[in-house]
C-alpha cells in the first residue's frame, strides 16, 4: 500500500502530465488549473482520498465547472476546491468521464457510407448516443466538400469541420441507417437537464465550439432520441448484435470507450468482434489496442486515435473528430 505522500506526488505527476499532453496547446485555462492542483498539497490530499478511479484532472475539473461555474483563474479554483470539497467529492463519485463527442461520427463517416447500405448501428459505450446520428448532422471536409441531411430539417443542424490528408474517401451521401442501439453502463438521457448539463461541463471552457454544436447535436437527439441500453460492453454486446435486423449490415463501434477496461477485457471484446460476423470500427487511442496500432504508421503529431475497420488501421483522427490522416485502401 503506497504512503499518503506517496499518493500526493504520485497525483501532482498525474496532474501535471494532463497539464502537458492534454491540455497544453488546447487550454490554456486548463493546463494553468491543472499546473496549480499539482502545486496544491491540500487539493491534492483532498483528490487522494477518492477512489483511484476517480482522481482524475478532467473529472475534478468537470465537477467544480458543473457546481460552481467556471473559476476565474488558478487561484480562485483552488479557493473553491478548498472549500467545498464535500460537494465536489459527492459529484465526482455520482459521475463519470462520459464525454459525448458527436463531432466523431465525421471520422466514422468515410467508413460507414461505404459499407452495403443500409446499416444496423451499434455503438459500445455510447454515452447519450450522438454518435448514433451521424445521418442527422452536417460535415465540413474543407474544400468546398460539405454533406449534410436533405431535406436539412427546421432544427439547427451543427456542420462539424474536420480537416483531411491522404485519399479520405469522403463520402457524397450520409449513410442509411435502418437500425440504431447504443450500449454504456450508465447511458445519460439526452431528454434530462441534468444529464445533459454534466455532458456541458466536460466540454473545457475555452472550446466553445464545440459546447455549441453539442447543444445542436443534443436538440436534434431530443427529437428522436436513440435507445441506448444500461450493459456491459462484455456481458451485453451478444445478445444486442442479436437484435439487429438480418437484412441491414451490422456495426459495431466504439470511441473513446476501451480505455475504461482492463488489457485483458480489450483482448476479450476484440475476440469477440472477430467472431461477430459484424463490420468493427474501432477509434480509440493507438496505445488501447496494440496489436492493431502495430500494423499502423507513425501517426502524425501526438495525441491522435486510431481508425481500424475489421482490426486493419486506415487513418489517425484527431480524438473530437477533427481531423482525419488517411492511409488506409
Ligand atoms: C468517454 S465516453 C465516450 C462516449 C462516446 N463513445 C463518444 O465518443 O462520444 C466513454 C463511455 O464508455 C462507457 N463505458 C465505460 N466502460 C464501459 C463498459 N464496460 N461497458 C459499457 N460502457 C462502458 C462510459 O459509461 C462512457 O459513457
Amino acid at each position: 500500500m503506497p504512503g499518503a505522500q506517496d499518493t500526493v506526488q504520485r497525483l501532482a505527476a498525474r496532474y501535471r502530465a494532463f497539464a502537458d499532453n492534454e491540455a497544453k496547446d488546447s487550454s490554456a485555462l486548463y493546463e494553468a488549473f491543472a499546473r496549480a492542483i499539482a502545486g496544491s498539497e491540500a487539493v491534492l490530499s483532498f483528490v487522494a482520498t477518492l477512489p483511484a478511479a476517480r482522481q482524475q484532472p478532467n473529472l475534478l475539473l468537470a465537477a467544480v465547472r458543473h457546481l460552481y461555474g467556471v473559476a476565474r483563474d488558478a487561484d480562485h479554483l483552488i479557493d473553491i476546491i478548498r472549500a467545498n470539497p464535500a460537494p465536489i467529492r459527492a459529484l465526482m463519485l455520482a459521475r463519470t468521464t462520459q464525454t459525448n463527442e458527436p463531432a466523431r461520427c465525421a471520422v466514422l463517416l468515410p467508413v460507414l457510407a461505404r459499407l452495403p447500405q443500409p446499416l444496423a448501428l451499434l455503438e459500445v459505450g455510447a454515452s447519450a448516443g450522438l454518435c448514433l446520428l451521424p445521418d442527422r448532422y452536417a460535415y465540413d471536409y474543407g474544400g468546398g466538400t460539405r454533406l449534410g441531411p436533405r431535406p436539412p430539417g427546421d432544427l439547427p443542424l451543427p456542420a462539424f469541420p474536420c480537416a483531411i490528408t491522404g485519399a479520405v474517401p469522403v463520402p457524397t451521401e450520409l449513410p442509411t441507417i435502418a437500425w440504431r442501439r447504443g450500449l454504456d453502463l450508465n447511458p445519460i438521457d439526452v431528454r434530462s437537464a441534468e444529464d445533459t448539463a454534466w455532458l456541458q461541463a466536460l466540454i473545457w471552457p475555452d472550446q466553445e465550439d464545440r459546447a455549441g454544436r453539442l447543444q445542436a447535436a443534443l436538440a436534434i437527439a431530443r427529437r428522436a432520441p436513440p435507445v441506448v441500453v444500461r450493459g456491459d460492453l462484455l456481458a451485453d454486446i451478444e445478445e444486442i448484435m442479436a437484435q439487429a435486423p438480418a437484412d441491414a449490415t451490422l456495426v459495431v463501434f466504439h470511441t473513446a470507450v476501451l480505455a475504461y477496461v482492463t488489457p485483458a477485457d480489450r483482448s476479450r471484446f476484440a475476440g469477440i468482434m472477430h467472431r461477430s460476423g459484424a463490420t468493427w470500427i474501432s477509434n480509440e487511442a493507438p496505445g488501447i489496442l496494440p496489436s492493431i496500432a502495430q500494423h499502423a504508421p507513425a501517426p502524425p503529431a501526438r495525441g491522435r486515435f486510431l481508425l481500424a475497420v475489421d482490426a486493419q488501421p486506415v487513418a489517425w483522427t484527431g480524438p473530437h473528430g477533427q481531423s482525419i490522416d488517411w492511409f488506409g485502401p
